[in-house]
């Protein structure tokens, strides 16, 4: 067992950046979904397959992770002509004629981007500044609009109350930013994210100047997330029996669909859409008892199933660690939390139901092969959770 945060450092983390460094960084812990009803409800936005107006070249800088294929087969359906860039390692069922370019990043290998032109590039993988430099200096010419998929964690959130698109972003005090090399990057454990995705943002601006889109997503979810974070409540759920829940239940949660966000962020490029936005679902406001009744109400009717809500204190002192063990929950009052999307949602980002996200989730995590299903990234583990549901009826 972890030992305990004192109490202060936990609420502190839960509350304020606990889990806001986290968000994008591939944890070893962390995900989540959107808000409603049953896989077969529509939801609102443009459907995949109907024609876009105009017929537009995409460059996707990373189209072969996580959100990149869900854009590269939703841009192709509406009409686009798609080309992705990245190093080749990453394999991706895509569809028929996409071009697919070759090169590093890390090393600031962009050759086969030049003499070429496209209406919009989006840039998935970005952390570090120096990449969006080099970016630049091939695109600025080549491109109508620049779309940088950014992230929540970029907000400086230290006495904040709320946040929207005009929380003031985190700064870098340690040198230029443009410096930061992958290997730096990565011996700070992931310390660098929000900062360096905040420098990005304003390298960005530099080179694209208002042709450029900044997208904030919060905890991006869904099938092929290999995280685990929202995964882990659908496959905790649906092995029933007591379930360890965190806090009173009212604590706010915010995720977003990866196909939500991908296919939106296709409809912004569609629309020309510029300046900065948060990406979180789900449009109303949902509490974390909302989050886990709705997964819950997603799985069949027998699953024989309650929730322990213990208070935050109680697991702080038993180690038990918001964000990477109560995954999607930040602690009671975080900021990070409530992320305005009106911004978005007024530009046509619309929200899978709950439902959907956990129902299609669970499929794809049960086609995973056994290994991998019995090595969860995120969650708490099994004995731990009996521990500690324990350890709360003794205390009464
Ligand atoms: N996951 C979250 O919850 C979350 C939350 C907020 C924000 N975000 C942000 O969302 C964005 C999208 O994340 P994602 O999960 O879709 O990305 P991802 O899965 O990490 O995608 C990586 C893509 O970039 C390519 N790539 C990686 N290194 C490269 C290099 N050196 N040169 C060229 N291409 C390279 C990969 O292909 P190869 O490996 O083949 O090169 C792959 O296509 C990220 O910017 C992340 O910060 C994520």
């Amino acid at each position: 067992m972890n030992p305990p945060l004192p109490r202060r450092d936990f609420l502190r983390a839960s509350a304020l950046l606990g889990g806001a460094a986290a968000l994008g960084v591939p944890l070893g812990a962390a995900a989540a979904g959107t808000g409603g009803a049953a896989s077969t409800l529509p939801h609102a936005g443009a459907r995949v397959g109907s024609p876009a107006r105009r017929s537009l070249r995409i460059l996707i800088l990373g189209g072969t992770g996580f959100t990149g294929p869900h854009q590269v087969r939703y841009a192709v359906e509406r009409g686009h002509r798609v080309t992705v860039f990245n190093r080749g390692r990453r394999q991706a069922e895509l569809p028929a004629g996409v071009e697919e370019l070759v090169g590093d990043r890390n090393s600031g290998e962009l050759d086969a981007l030049r003499g070429r032109t496209w209406d919009a590039v989006i840039d998935n993988p970005t952390t570090l500044p120096f990449w969006v430099r080099d970016a630049g200096e091939v695109l600025r010419d080549a491109t109508g609009q620049y779309v940088f998929i950014s992230t929540l964690s970029a907000y400086d959130v230290r006495g904040a109350a709320a946040v929207d698109e005009s929380t003031a972003l985190l700064g870098y005090a340690d040198g230029d930013p443009l410096d930061v090399t992958p290997e730096v990057y990565q011996e700070r454990g992931g310390a660098l994210y929000g900062p360096m995705k905040a420098a990005s943002e304003r390298e960005a601006a530099r080179w694209f100047g208002d042709r450029t889109t900044v997208i904030r997503p919060g905890l991006i979810v869904g099938p092929g997330d290999q995280t685990d974070r929202f995964t882990y409540w659908p496959v905790r759920i649906a092995r029933g029996g007591e379930v360890l829940a965190p806090g009173t239940g009212a604590d706010r949660v915010q995720v977003i669909d990866a196909r939500d966000l991908a296919e939106w962020t296709v409809r912004v490029v569609e629309e020309g859409a510029t300046g900065d936005f948060n990406a979180v679902g789900p449009r109303a406001p949902l509490s974390m008892a909302e989050q886990l009744h709705g997964i819950r109400g997603a799985l069949p009717g027998d699953l024989e199933v309650g929730f322990t809500w213990v208070p935050a204190e109680f697991l702080q002192a038993e180690g038990v660690r918001p964000w990477s063990e109560m995954t999607t929950w930040f602690g009671p009052d975080a900021v990070l939390s409530r992320a305005s999307n009106a911004r978005a949602v007024a530009a046509g980002l619309s929200f899978r139901p709950l439902a959907t996200t956990t129902v299609e989730t669970l499929e794809w995590f049960r086609s995973l092969p056994a290994e991998r299903q019995n090595a969860m990234q995120a969650g708490l583990d099994a004995e731990k959770e009996r521990a500690v549901l324990a350890a709360w009826r003794e205390r009464g």
